[in-house]
């Protein structure tokens, strides 16, 4: 089974050009508490390598691309964001790391909880065990 989930967000598009509305328990399929967005991203610079215990997301790039890597303990995928129409889901106890920003990349989350460190594994040993143990 396949880490990847996406959702299309359907664009209300007219001849003025595109915007797509994101709702908490509608297209988006949790109560939406907070939202954050990652840009300047660094040439070269990779940034998550973490999992979350409880935390749902769901990432969009809005401009530009980058790459994810999920990693449930026993397999690995990779997806590439570069449309402001594909939603990444992530909801189970997952690694993720984001590579390959692109200069204009602006990755937007939106996470079903407030910030809180504790939710956060950073360690992939303790990640692994933690699944595979
Ligand atoms: P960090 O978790 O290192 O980013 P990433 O894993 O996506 O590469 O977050 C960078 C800093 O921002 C860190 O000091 C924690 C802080 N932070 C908040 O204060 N609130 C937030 O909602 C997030 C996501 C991070």
């Amino acid at each position: 089974m396949s880490l990847i989930k996406t959702i299309s967000l359907k664009p209300l598009g007219d001849e003025r050009g595109s915007l797509i509305a994101l709702e908490g328990n509608k297209n988006v399929p949790f109560n939406i508490k907070r939202v954050y967005y990652i840009f300047n991203t660094q040439q070269g610079v990779a940034r998550g390598f973490h999992a979350h215990r409880n935390l749902k997301q769901l990432a969009v790039c809005v401009t530009g691309s980058c790459r994810f890597i999920l990693d449930n303990g026993k397999q690995r995928e990779t997806i590439r964001l570069d449309n402001a129409t594909k939603g990444l889901l992530l909801e189970d106890l997952i690694w993720r790391e984001m590579h390959d920003f692109t200069p204009d990349c602006v990755l937007m989350i939106l996470a079903s909880e407030y910030y809180d460190e504790t939710d956060y594994i950073r360690d992939y040993a303790t990640f692994y065990e933690l699944v595979n143990g």
